[in-house]
């Protein structure tokens, strides 16, 4: 069987990779899809992502890595994927997970969405929180694999940390 994580992963951190692993244990190919989103001004771009998630799961050799536009189920059907996997963290994760899982489901009954609890020691985490952190100068080296903590102090060094505002005129 083979199963789709898809998401933003803007960065991965050690919560999406735990669930990775744990994945490769119950399918024989895990394909971790990053979303082109147009919608979305991200920290990283698609390739970096791709690139990061690429050296975080080199030692797995059972996962890929690719992006995709459009509907996940449609990317899903395509790549022959069975499982659409997708982690909860929270109740509050739930609800809307619940309410994407319906959604697919209407769009294709061949596509089942399978979740993963995450592992307590990351349920707490996400990429927002990580870039969050790192935006006020705080340590991300717990969160993410040092490659992609780099990728992050590098990408906010470069960001000022607040807007230039505009001198009043004399
Ligand atoms: O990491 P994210 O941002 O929580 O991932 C969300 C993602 C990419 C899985 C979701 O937005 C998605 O599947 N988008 C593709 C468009 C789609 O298929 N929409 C229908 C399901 S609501």
């Amino acid at each position: 069987m083979i199963a789709i994580y898809p998401g933003s992963f803007d960065p991965i951190t050690l919560g999406h990779l735990d669930l990775i692993e744990r994945a490769t244990r119950l399918f024989s190919r895990v394909i971790v899809a990053v979303l082109r989103n147009p919608n979305k001004t991200p920290l990283f771009t698609v390739e970096q992502r791709l690139n990061q998630i690429s050296s975080a799961t080199s030692h797995l050799p059972s996962v890929e890595v690719d992006s995709f536009d459009g509907l996940t189920v449609n990317y899903a059907q395509m790549r022959q994927a069975g499982v659409l996997l997708r982690g909860l963290r929270a109740v509050s994760d739930f609800e809307i997970e619940l309410q994407m899982a319906h959604t697919n489901k209407t769009l294709s009954t061949q596509v089942e969405t399978v979740f993963l609890a995450t592992s307590n020691e990351h349920s707490f985490l996400s990429s927002s929180v990580v870039k969050e952190i790192a935006r006020f100068g705080g340590s991300v080296d717990h969160l993410v694999p040092p490659h992609i903590a780099m990728d992050i102090y590098q990408c906010y060094s470069q960001i000022p940390q607040f807007p230039n505002i505009p001198t009043p005129r004399q």
